[in-house]
């Protein structure tokens, strides 16, 4: 059965951090959406920032079943977003391990997966109106990509409906689930990376979500999670 997200719904003009607004004693699929955020969270410990009205910023409550990963679900997350907006744009769009979404080699919306009173609120960001000045360097909006202007509300109904299917999809069964959204997506696959320190050709994600690095003489290294540095 697929997951309806989005109820009930919290719409703020402002806040801190949508992540923190997100009342953990209401039932799975809760959402808080704000105009802006003082203080937006991103993976870290990094700050998260958008001039108001430009992004689609927004927290859902998610309550996976014990037996999970949750940090699959950044993943997880990432494909979503990326059917939601391959279904809108009719452009293809990749995933760079482990949690941001890539149009034309420039990030255009990341996730975050926090555990909180046992349940994971999951935060997403899609830059849809920002100009280039009010972007950081090596990211776009899905103006200054396409030349188009996306009404957030539309895209935020298409997100929520195919996070809904893949949050479904792998909670019945895991990453492998919902693989055939990633695998083919995979940005890093092929750059040379360094993560944590350990250099070299970044291969597969692998099933439990981790990033595979060949590091010469054979040798491949599985890494949980970290900074990327990759060559462009
Ligand atoms: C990242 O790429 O570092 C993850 C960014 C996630 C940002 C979103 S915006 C909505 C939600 N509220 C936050 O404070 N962070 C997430």
């Amino acid at each position: 059965m697929t997951e309806k997200l989005g109820e009930p719904r919290l719409d703020v003009a402002s806040c801190e951090s949508t992540q923190l607004l997100v009342d953990t004693s209401l039932p799975e699929g809760a959402l808080v959406v704000a105009d802006h955020q003082s203080a937006g969270r991103g993976r870290l410990g990094r700050s998260w920032d958008a001039p108001a009205g430009t992004a689609l910023l927004f927290s859902v409550l998610l309550r996976p079943p014990a037996d999970r990963r949750s940090p699959e679900l950044s993943l997880v997350a990432g494909i979503a977003v990326a059917d939601a907006l391959e279904r809108t744009l009719g452009l293809s769009v990749q995933i760079k391990w482990p949690n941001d979404v890539m149009l034309r080699r420039q990030k255009i919306a990341g996730c975050l997966a926090e555990t909180r009173d046992g349940a994971v609120v999951l935060g997403i960001s899609v830059n849809v109106c920002q100009t280039r000045a009010e972007l950081p360097p090596n990211a776009g909006s899905i103006r200054t990509l396409t030349g188009r202007d996306w009404d957030r509300e539309d895209l935020l109904a298409t997100v929520l409906d195919d996070l809904g299917s893949r949050y479904s999809a792998w909670r019945a069964g895991g990453l492998d689930a919902v693989f055939d959204g990633l695998g083919p997506r995979d940005f890093l696959r092929g750059r040379q990376v360094t993560v944590n320190g350990t250099s070299g050709v970044a291969g597969m994600i692998d099933r439990e979500g981790r990033l595979e690095i060949s590091v010469g003489h054979g040798e491949v290294v599985t890494v949980e999670s970290g900074e990327v540095v990759y060559a462009r």
